[in-house]
């Protein structure tokens, strides 16, 4: 079988190390010509959890070079979603599977349209990578991986992913509640990103900051309310209790978030809490609290030029 991950990011590098330990043929498509003959030359270094260890990948800017793949991996950042499944349509043969386990909600309709939703698997992994350089990572934190289809259904390439991944050493499981579960994911990261953005601080910060804890608080309670107006079943009991423990559990985690603002990057901020502005407005709910963390964000993704350093 023959596996593509497209896009060389802290979960890109992840996934690749991983599945290189498989039997498939693994491919990493890159866009950046000089950032993919490095990790040809060096191959992707992890260090972390998993311990210190180097795996040799296909690493490659040609896409026709791959031919067509079994399954594609989409690890690229949400907003380059569209771009990057257009640009890798070879790829796409009569039996290929596209899998997303990337941040926020939207990235399964973008591809959906492109590839056809009977193709796509959505997911959300609970891995954590933090990039230190170009193919260089940091495992941070063991979790599993929860995969499934939109409508349900659990066709053969699903348990073949799950197969794969749990051969490799990355938990897997399929949930029929993929929504719910991507949901799940968001009100955390609804809670958790843009606050550490903002205010630069590690996870854990935020709950012990009475400022930090309220405002954390009343954008959960206003994306809990936009879901369950959307009858979406989270899968916690106490989403917003859980907000809190993740806060804790990944107390000295730079949120994803928190990395793109510091490498003074574009951020995933329109697939999050813009989520909850856009879908709040549409069902009439009151969001100011996701409304002022979205336009802060957005502020900072744009202004990074004209920044006071102190
Ligand atoms: O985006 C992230 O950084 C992660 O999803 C999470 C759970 C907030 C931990 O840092």
């Amino acid at each position: 079988m023959k596996i593509v991950i497209i896009g060389p990011g802290a979960m890109g590098c992840l996934i690749s190390a991983f599945l290189s330990k498989s039997n498939h043929k693994i491919w990493l498509l890159d866009k950046d010509r000089e950032r993919a003959e490095r990790i040809n030359q060096q191959g992707i270094i992890i260090e972390g959890i998993s311990g210190n260890w180097q795996a040799k990948v296909n690493i490659t800017t040609n896409v026709q070079e791959i031919g067509t793949a079994d399954l594609v991996i989409m690890a690229v950042k949400s907003y380059d979603t569209k771009q990057a499944i257009l640009n890798a349509r070879s790829l796409i043969g009569q039996e290929s599977a596209v899998l997303t386990l990337q941040n926020g909600i939207g990235n399964i309709e973008i591809l959906s349209e492109v590839v056809g939703s009977e193709r796509v698997i959505g997911g959300v992994s609970n891995q954590g990578a933090t990039l230190l350089g170009i193919g260089h990572i940091r495992h941070a934190g063991k979790g599993e991986t929860i995969i499934g289809r939109i409508d349900g259904k659990i066709p053969v390439q699903i348990r073949f992913i799950r197969e794969v991944f749990n051969s490799v050493g990355l938990e897997t499981r399929i949930s029929r509640d993929i929504k719910g579960l991507l949901w799940s994911k968001l009100i955390i990261n609804v809670g958790i990103n843009a606050l550490t953005a903002i205010t630069r601080l590690n996870n854990g910060r935020l709950i012990e900051f009475e400022g930090t804890r309220k405002i954390l608080r009343e954008a959960v309670t206003e994306a809990i309310k936009v879901a369950k107006r959307k009858r979406i079943k989270l899968i916690y009991d106490d989403p917003l209790a859980k907000v809190e423990a993740v806060c804790e559990a990944t107390a000295i985690n730079i949120s994803s978030m928190l990395q793109d603002i510091l490498r003074k990057r574009r951020t995933e901020i329109d697939f999050i809490n813009g989520v909850i502005v856009r879908q709040g407005q549409e069902l009439g709910i009151p969001v100011p609290v996701n409304t002022v963390l979205v336009d802060l964000v957005k502020t900072i993704e744009t202004s990074y030029h004209l920044r006071i350093e102190g």
